[in-house]
């Protein structure tokens, strides 16, 4: 197939069999044969119905950042009005994408990046998309954060997202990210780079705190797998089938990451160090016990923006 567009007036979805014959293979094939003769704004109008049909409520949103990916570095809107300036390489990359969320393959993944408080993370399916409920513990940290210089420790950090979006704020903290998925931390890697934060952000592979030194840390955030095995196997299969069960898996009553954690953030805070763990909506009683019996103090829990319980965050004492 060559990269044609149609001339002025004629519309580019003309899509002629030879060139539906060479994208045999191709998962959006289908919707390609499907769309022969449409303009752009109807296969629009098309691939939204089909969000829709299928349960994706942000169906109009979701199409508008599909076309607006495929179309970089032309504007959705300048194609829409000139058809002419898009070729059908472009219509058959966007029937791929289109089809993968079809199969429920979550958006970020698909666009490859997600944005997550200040930032514009690289996402694979090796990492847990970062979620907007997490930006509640980013915020509460900060309002506990001078601009002094401090150490952070991320315990799963997946694709870096607490720790990039803290440092990138403060300039004198650098951190360190832990995770048990060498995939994930490739992931976080390249989102240091991608931030400009190389340089103050070190990952390491492990289990939890179990490998690192006492004592060496200012500050300790996570963000565990705190979903119980029987909720995970019910949750939308964006989710179920496509993130990483590593990441999601919180054990038969979703707090045994807990368990281990906090048996550790008295040995690896500093005297007085802050920690904040992000739990769960139903969780803050059990997480908060298990905080208080391990000698943190000044317990504290905050909801998110939806105003569910979202984290539990204190103190190692003096
Ligand atoms: C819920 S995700 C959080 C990812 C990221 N911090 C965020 O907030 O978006 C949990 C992370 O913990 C990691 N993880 C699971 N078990 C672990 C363990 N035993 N030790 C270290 N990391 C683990 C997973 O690989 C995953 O990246």
């Amino acid at each position: 197939m060559t990269d044609r567009a149609g001339p002025p007036g004629i519309s580019f979805q003309d899509l002629l069999d030879e060139d539906l014959r060479e994208q045999s293979g191709r998962p959006g094939l289908a919707l390609c044969q499907a769309w022969q003769g449409l303009g752009l704004a109807d296969i629009r109008g098309d691939s939204v119905e089909r969000l829709l049909e299928i349960g994706i409520e942000d169906a109009a949103l979701e199409v508008r950042f599909l076309l607006q990916h495929v179309l970089q570095p032309d504007s959705l809107n300048l194609a829409l009005h000139d058809p002419a300036l898009v070729s059908w390489q472009r219509v058959a990359h966007f029937a791929d994408l289109l089809t993968a969320r079809l199969n429920r393959k979550p958006l970020s993944q698909i666009l490859g990046s997600q944005p997550f408080w200040t930032l514009d993370l690289a996402v694979t399916p090796d990492v847990l998309t970062p979620r907007a409920d997490t930006e509640a513990l980013v915020e509460a940290v900060l309002a506990r954060l001078g601009d002094e210089e401090a150490q952070i420790l991320d315990l799963g950090t997946g694709s870096g997202a607490i720790l990039l979006a803290l440092l990138n704020e403060r300039p004198a903290l650098r951190g360190l990210g832990v995770d048990l998925s060498s995939a994930a931390l490739a992931v976080a890697g390249q989102n240091a780079a991608r931030t400009g934060l190389s340089e103050r952000a070190d990952f390491i592979e492990g289990r939890w705190g179990a490998a690192l030194e006492s004592g060496r840390f200012d500050i300790l955030v996570s963000n565990p797998p705190y979903i119980t095995r029987e909720v995970l196997a019910g949750l939308e299969p964006e989710v179920r089938d496509h993130e990483p069960t590593i990441a999601l898996d919180g054990g038969s009553d979703g707090l045994e990451a807990y368990r281990d954690i906090i048996a550790d953030i008295p040995r690896l805070l500093v005297p007085g160090g802050l920690f904040a763990l992000e739990i769960g909506y139903d969780q803050a009683s059990s997480v908060r016990a298990l905080t208080a019996a391990a000698g943190l103090v000044d317990i504290e829990v905050i909801c998110d923006l939806g105003g569910n319980d979202r984290v539990v965050l204190g103190h190692n004492p003096r």
